[in-house]
């Protein structure tokens, strides 16, 4: 299977906040966010494997901003590392300006994917080649997220994941 850049999978969705998408305070719903997230890092997972993907875990979201009714929110999500059967995909949310056009990065999220064949089991997919300085940060740091990820489920040893653990020694 031949690599593939973060390039290929970048997915970019821009959609407007509108009534029925907000909290009583006329922001954006966190709910609505994830799954605007969600939407845009799965078709990025299904552009990097060529497989149906299916979400895995949510690794981290951070509501750092609010967004409020009436906003152009932008999702951009593109794999940031690829293991044997998952991918961990990077998704940065921006809002933009409808007067200047300047876009204001307002949250992120990092989830997992896993590729299913059509017996619903975990396949291979393509391994991931970053090209940009941020890529190559956020490949590196993916390893740690990934086990601290399996350590929380409950599906490895705390005293195997080694990369996470080297952050602490
Ligand atoms: C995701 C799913 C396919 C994993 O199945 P599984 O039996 O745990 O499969 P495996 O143990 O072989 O794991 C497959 C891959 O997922 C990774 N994985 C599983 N759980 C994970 C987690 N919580 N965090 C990060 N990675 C995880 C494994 O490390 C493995 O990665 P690798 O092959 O790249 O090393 C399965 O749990 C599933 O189908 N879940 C439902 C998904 C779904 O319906 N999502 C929509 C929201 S409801």
């Amino acid at each position: 299977m031949q690599a593939k850049n973060p390039e290929e999978s970048r997915t970019i969705m821009s959609d407007l906040v509108l009534p029925g998408d907000t909290n009583m305070l006329n922001n954006l719903f966190g709910g609505e966010l994830l799954a605007r997230m969600d939407r845009a890092a799965s078709i990025a997972a299904g552009r990097h494997s060529s497989s149906i993907t299916v979400t895995a875990s949510v690794n981290h979201v951070a509501f750092t901003q609010s967004v409020p009714l009436g906003s152009v929110l932008t999702v951009e999500a593109a794999v940031s590392r690829a293991f044997s059967t998952s991918m961990e995909v990077y998704i940065d949310v921006w809002i933009e300006s409808r007067f200047s056009g300047e876009r204001t990065k307002a949250n992120e999220g990092i989830y997992t994917f896993v590729a299913i064949d059509e017996m619903g089991k975990p396949t291979k997919v393509p391994a991931l080649e970053p090209i940009t300085e941020l890529e190559k940060e956020r490949f590196a740091a993916a390893l740690r997220r990934k086990q601290l990820s399996l350590v929380l489920a409950g599906k490895l040893d705390a005293k195997e994941a080694t990369e996470l653990r080297a952050l602490f020694m």
